[in-house]
Order: C-alpha cells, then sequence, then structure tokens
C-alpha cells in the first residue's frame, strides 16, 4: 500500500510532461514524495527491528530506488525559494554533490530491494542502515533544520 502511494507520484510525475510542467509546484511535489518516502522507510525499519518478515520490504526499497532517481529533477532553477521549502542553496551551487548522494540512495535501496526479495534479513539490516546514511548525509548537507 504504502508503494502503491509512492509509486503513484512517480507516475503522475511522469505524466504531467512539458505542457503542464509550468504548473507544477516542484516545491509541494518533492515535500510530498519526501513524506511519503519518510513513511516507507519508517516501515522498513520498523520490520527491521521486530526482526519480522524482511520478505515484505521489498515493495517499499523498490519504490525508495524510483524515487531516489527522481530526486534531482525537482529542485529545478527558481525553486530555491517559496512556500515552506528547507531546501538549502548549496543544492544549486553544488548540485554534483547533491545528486551523488540521491545516486548513492538509489544504489543503497536498489541493493535492500535485492536483499529483501532474497529474505537475506542480515543484508537487509546492513542495506537499511546504507539507506539511512543516505537520507541524513543529504538532509545535513542540503536541508535546513
Ligand atoms: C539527495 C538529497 C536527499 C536525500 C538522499 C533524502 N532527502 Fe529527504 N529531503 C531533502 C531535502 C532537500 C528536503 C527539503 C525539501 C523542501 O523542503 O523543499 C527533504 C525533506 C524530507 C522530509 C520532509 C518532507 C516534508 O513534508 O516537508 C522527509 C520526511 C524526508 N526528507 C525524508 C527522507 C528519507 C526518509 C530519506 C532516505 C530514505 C531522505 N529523505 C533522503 C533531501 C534529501
Amino acid at each position: 500500500m504504502i508503494k502503491n502511494c509512492a509509486l503513484a507520484a512517480a507516475i503522475v510525475l511522469a505524466g504531467l510532461g512539458g505542457a503542464r510542467a509550468a504548473d507544477l509546484d516542484p516545491i509541494a511535489v518533492r515535500q510530498a514524495g519526501m513524506a511519503l518516502q519518510g513513511g516507507d522507510f519508517a516501515f522498513i525499519r520498523s520490520v527491521v527491528a521486530a526482526k519480522g518478515d524482511v520478505t515484505h520490504v521489498e515493495d517499499a526499497a523498490s519504490a525508495i530506488a524510483e524515487w531516489a532517481a527522481l530526486i534531482p529533477v525537482l529542485f529545478p532553477k527558481g525553486s530555491e525559494t517559496g512556500g515552506d521549502t528547507k531546501a538549502k542553496p548549496e543544492i544549486w551551487s553544488d548540485p554534483d554533490g547533491f545528486k551523488k548522494i540521491a545516486v548513492a540512495l538509489g544504489e543503497a535501496a536498489t541493493k535492500l530491494a535485492a536483499a529483501a526479495k532474497a529474505g537475506d534479513a542480515d543484508a537487509v539490516a546492513a542495506d537499511t542502515k546504507l539507506v539511512g546514511q543516505q537520507c541524513g548525509a543529504c538532509h545535513k548537507a542540503y536541508r535546513q533544520k
């Protein structure tokens, strides 16, 4: 279910191509996507903490991997300020550094999904930690408190 929400957001984004792009508020979209991702990741961590059936986290991990690929395009020029964005100016002054962490998140989440699919609880625990490190690293450098 959680995965379906994140996926729906991704599909909506994909469907809103060029012609409608002007109507799309990137700040609202990225905050909503991050919130969905937060839910997915909380679910994954709760399964790991409870030593539950790790195969159940595969879908949430895959959704995070898909979402990670969208993160860089949701911070276009012109969205530095507005709404209640917590984005730091460093996103635009150091786009490569920002993108690098988004890529690392995608890779960690892809690994996590594979470990979940295989039912490898130890690998899922390690990869969950790795995913969490990417969230933390990016927020520390690129998000205001
Ligand atoms: C590449 C950078 C990057 C990565 C990786 C990243 N985030 Fe974020 N996140 C941000 C930025 C920047 C914001 C602030 C966006 C804004 O306010 O415009 C944010 C905002 C959020 C928010 C607040 C959303 C809201 O409602 O305003 C949550 C929750 C969140 N992130 C969770 C996560 C989780 C969980 C992960 C890891 C699974 C993660 N993020 C990974 C950059 C990142």
